[in-house]
């Protein structure tokens, strides 16, 4: 996607969750779409690693070490943006953690408190700030991170399902909120995107993943990307409080082969 008429140049733009994945492939598309991009995220090697790449792409990128969960942290981050920016037009809260896939009942206390905590108290604190400064600027655009899972349930993941599904509720209200005031608050839900994680898990999961949707692919971290664009941009001027999927069909509900409609035997089920 050409991201060059977005009109993000000279505008600022924060990434929270950036050390890698999809993180890192918005900040990367910011950047290249002419903004200058704020990477927070809890290492301060793995920000500035990435600040670096940037600038050495000709982008410009400001690193901070910060934990989302950490109120005196974020509020010292967007200090430090609008000492060294003074103004902030889009914000992207991706950040994520928690704890290992298990049913309800095995699932681990403490994961399951760090996933809220990162997910829903890390975009509440991300947005408290990020609202304030672009009140100072006269508007702005943000993007909370959610999932397919925040929208259907999804077995072993109660705890991520709560988080992401949070995250949902939390943007409606503060879209409403802020809807009069200049500033947009949207929400991406991805399906099975080919990060770090799903390289890792090995190809029969990728697969699986990727049977999963009705496009029958792994999502690419740049399509992500382009949609958290294109909602920070003029482009979706009147769009707020939205949840868009970015799924390959996921979400749109179940696909049933079309030779048990014509009366045939249904398909064998795919490996
Ligand atoms: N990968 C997928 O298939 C997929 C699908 C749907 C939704 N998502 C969501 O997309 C987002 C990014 O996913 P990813 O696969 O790139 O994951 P990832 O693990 O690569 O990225 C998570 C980022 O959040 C940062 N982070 C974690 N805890 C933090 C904290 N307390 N403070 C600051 N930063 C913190 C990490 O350092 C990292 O940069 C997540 O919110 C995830 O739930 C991913």
């Amino acid at each position: 996607m050409n991201t060059n008429n977005l009109g993000f140049a000279g505008k600022v733009a924060l990434v929270a969750g950036a050390s890698k994945g999809i993180g890192a492939a918005t900040a990367r598309a910011f950047a290249q779409a002419g903004a200058s991009v704020v990477l927070l995220s809890r290492s301060q090697p793995a920000v500035e690693a990435l600040a670096v790449s940037i600038r050495q792409a000709g982008g410009d990128a400001l690193a901070i070490a910060a934990d989302v969960g950490d109120e005196n942290a974020m509020k010292q981050a967007l200090a430090s943006v609008m000492q060294h920016y003074g103004r902030l037009d889009a914000a992207f809260n991706n950040a994520t953690d928690g704890t290992m896939p298990a049913p309800l009942a095995d699932l681990d206390i403490e994961g399951f408190d760090r996933g809220i905590r990162t997910n829903i108290r890390g975009t509440f604190l991300g947005m408290r700030y990020q609202i304030e400064a672009m009140a100072r600027a006269g508007g702005g655009a943000i993007v909370n991170m959610a999932s397919v899972a925040g929208i259907n349930g999804t077995s072993g993941l109660s705890g991520y399902v709560s988080a992401k599904a949070g995250i949902i509720g939390l943007s409606k209200a503060a879209a409403l909120d802020y809807a009069d005031q200049g500033i947009r608050i949207n929400v991406v839900a991805p399906g099975p995107i080919l990060t770090h994680h799903l390289e890792a898990a090995g190809a029969d999961i990728q697969r699986h993943a990727a049977l999963s949707t009705p496009m029958r692919r792994l999502g690419r971290m740049e399509e992500v990307a382009a949609s958290v664009l294109w909602l920070c941009s003029d482009a979706a001027s009147y769009i707020t409080g939205v949840v868009l999927p970015i799924d390959g069909g996921m979400t749109a509900g179940t696909k049933v082969p079309m030779n048990y409609r014509r009366g045939e035997p249904p398909r064998p089920a795919e490996p």
